[in-house]
């Protein structure tokens, strides 16, 4: 094993190679990131590593004049080295429901429904929007929209109508890939319904050309002339051989829609050769990769864990991962233990609210399992307590593995602050440290460098290859949401932590984003939702700490008609406009809200007396109607 490193010029020497990388990083960037572009395959070589720029206009540029196609180096150069290596295991939730793709076998299944996408007319640079649950043609869709240039856009199966017709119009999809039926423990989920749904919504709906239908359950579906077409159908008239489109490195491969504090979901952007180079070197290097390996990681492909970890990372380093459909503890608790044991599976990326589920459970569902292929375990999403962290590392790891919780965003593309596994040294509960190449810096509200120990806001002082380039066909939102509050510096959205040794340890948003069991929601989303109902007037979402999910979002209501409102509808506005998953906790029916003089909701005081934190208030005065507080912390004592 590698000597854990601590951090350059700290108590403990450094040395080992993640550390030399960690300071080549520092000292030559440009060339250490050339040199880690060799891990993929490239068409033509590039010229220069990064043209980026956090000044001006904002330009995250990786890898100019570098063209090559992500689905070479995920497939094709592994053809020629282990053709028949396991690429993909698959288990559906059903007993017996396995299938085990070699490399070949997924290039071969990747390049027919490329063939079938050109054949539909896709071409370079159209956006596929893929809403597929855990099944392996949703790994197989992102490599073909790939193999062929086409931008994927993969869409939550929890999204309602509104939400998918949202982001289907936001980025001009041509081309849809949905399941006929979705299977979630005992439920079936109405996938093609739900997108038929969504297309009714397009006002530009005329945009999606095709639907395509995987056969999931085989359930009979209705399925419009011309339009829809059957995905099994469809890609057995195809060869099983596909030319890759050149793409320079700043092509986008993909956008994803994520949430902020304010305004409608947004479109990440991401280009092809940093974003790819991020993916594998991160993969390599937190999760210490080894060719052995059997990865698997919880993730959606729907999140942008489960497009680094599920396939990019894994794929480009020519490992093998596992895909399971189901849920964690269904028909019986202990299942992902089971699929563990079944598989060999022998590293283990999930979140920390699967944790702490599991830790609910009687101690003997996880004891009763060997576990013993398991070498690394890792967390991403949210934070893991020290507790947490200590029962997997002890129960799950048994002792033996390396526990990795990871901090990173939808807008970095890869892990960003983390104790990679077997090079640095973990601490229960923090994230860590900057891997090579991330500087990470702490700035305080008046944007000045926090040094050594303190606390302050999470920033990026220099673009890592992961970096999103923009978000969808709006740039400017892009600079202002990422690069306004801390001039010359990529802000995070979190707070931090960090003592005097490096170390980080992550605070939490310090913006309306609410991040429950790891979905990250936006305030903003859910109020919006709320206000489609007309006998609201005004709503404010807040989110409290939740044993179990981490955050609980608690959203206070002000009627049209005190006495005469139903709560219920607010969650109907919820579950219709965003998805079922984002439905509050708790609803308070209020007269009014606390609000400054110039009419700002002060979400502060919301956010403590829903969590029932009444101490330290501060200054009411300023409050253009104080005695609102009383009303309100009384409703929240009457319903505790
Ligand atoms: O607040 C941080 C939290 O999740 C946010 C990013 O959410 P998303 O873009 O959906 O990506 C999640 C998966 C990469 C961050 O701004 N977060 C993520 N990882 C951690 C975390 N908070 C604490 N510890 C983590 N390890």
């Amino acid at each position: 094993m590698p000597e854990a490193f601590v951090a350059p010029g700290q108590a403990a020497k450094p040395t080992g190679q993640y550390c030399d990388m960690v300071l080549k990083a520092q000292q030559e960037p440009e060339a250490f990131w050339l040199q880690q572009a060799q891990r993929l395959t490239w068409q033509t070589f590039p010229q220069a590593a990064s043209r980026s720029d956090f000044t001006g206009d904002v330009v995250i540029d990786w890898y100019a004049g570098g063209v090559l196609n992500a689905s070479e180096s995920c497939l094709d150069r592994h053809l020629q080295t282990q053709p028949d290596k396991t690429a993909l295991i698959w288990e559906g939730q059903d007993e017996g429901q396995r299938e085990v793709l070699s490399y070949r076998v997924l290039h071969e299944r990747v390049c027919r429904l490329a063939n079938v996408m050109r054949r539909l007319g896709v071409k370079k640079g159209d956006c596929v929007a893929i809403h597929l649950p855990m099944v392996a043609e949703g790994v197989i869709a992102m490599l073909a929209c790939a193999r062929i240039g086409a931008i994927h856009v993969v869409l939550f199966g929890g999204f309602s109508p509104e939400g998918l017709a949202e982001r289907l119009s936001d980025s001009g999809a041509v081309l849809v890939l949905t399941a006929d039926v979705a299977r979630r423990g005992e439920k079936r989920i109405p996938s093609k319904e739900t997108m038929d749904a969504a297309l009714q919504r397009c006002a530009d709906a005329s945009r999606v050309k095709h639907v395509l239908v995987v056969p999931v359950t085989g359930a009979d579906v209705p399925m419009q002339a011309e339009r829809d077409l059957n995905y099994a159908h469809e890609v057995a008239q195809e060869l099983p051989t596909c030319p890759a489109e050149p793409m320079q490195a700043q092509d986008p491969l993909f956008l994803l829609y994520t949430s902020g504090s304010t305004g409608r979901p947004k479109g990440l952007v991401h280009g092809t050769g940093g974003y790819m180079v991020w993916a594998s070197f991160t993969h390599a290097v937190v999760f210490d990769h080894k060719p052995t390996d059997i990865f698997w990681c919880t993730a959606d492909i729907s999140w942008i864990t489960g497009h680094t970890y599920v396939v990019y990372g894994p794929l480009a380093n020519g490992g093998t991962i596992m895909v399971y459909e189901g849920l964690p503890s269904w028909p019986q608790p202990g299942r992902w233990w089971d699929v563990i044991d079944r598989n060999g599976v022998t590293v283990f990326y999930t979140s920390p609210t699967v944790v702490r589920a599991a830790m609910r459970e009687d101690e003997a569902v996880v004891r009763s399992r060997s576990l013993e292929s398991l070498r690394i375990l890792g967390t991403v999403g949210e934070p893991i307590s020290p507790e947490a962290w200590h029962w997997f590392h002890d129960e799950v790891g048994k002792g033996r593995c390396a526990v990795v919780d990871t901090w990173w965003q939808t807008e970095t593309g890869g892990v960003m602050i983390t104790a990679a596994a077997n090079s640095v040294v973990p601490r229960a509960g923090a994230a860590s440290l900057p891997l090579p190449g991330v500087e990470a810096t702490l700035l305080d509200t008046q944007s000045a460098v926090v040094q050594g120990a303190g606390e302050g806001l999470l920033c990026m002082a220099r673009s890592w290859p992961g970096q999103a380039q923009s978000i969808w066909q709006d740039h400017a939102r892009f600079k202002q949401t990422y690069f306004t509050t801390c001039p010359g510096y990529y802000f995070t959205g979190d707070g931090a932590r960090r003592e005097a040794d490096g170390y980080y340890w992550i605070t939490g948003r310090v913006d309306d984003v609410v991040n429950v069991s790891g979905h990250r929601i936006g305030t903003a989303e859910i109020e919006d939702a709320i206000a489609t109902d007309h006998e609201v007037v005004e709503s404010a979402a807040v989110g409290i700490p939740h044993d179990l999910k981490g955050q609980g979002l608690v959203v206070f209501v002000v009627p049209r008609e005190q006495g005469v409102f139903h709560p219920d509808a607010v969650n109907r506005a919820v579950a219709a406009g965003v998805g079922r998953y984002a439905v509050p906790e708790k609803i308070y029916v209020v007269s009014d809200l606390p609000k400054t003089r110039s009419g700002k909701i002060v979400r502060r005081l919301l956010r403590k007396i829903a969590a029932h934190d009444l101490d330290g208030l501060g200054d009411l005065s300023t409050l253009a109607d104080p005695d609102i507080v009383d009303e309100l912390i009384a409703l929240v004592k009457a319903q505790a």
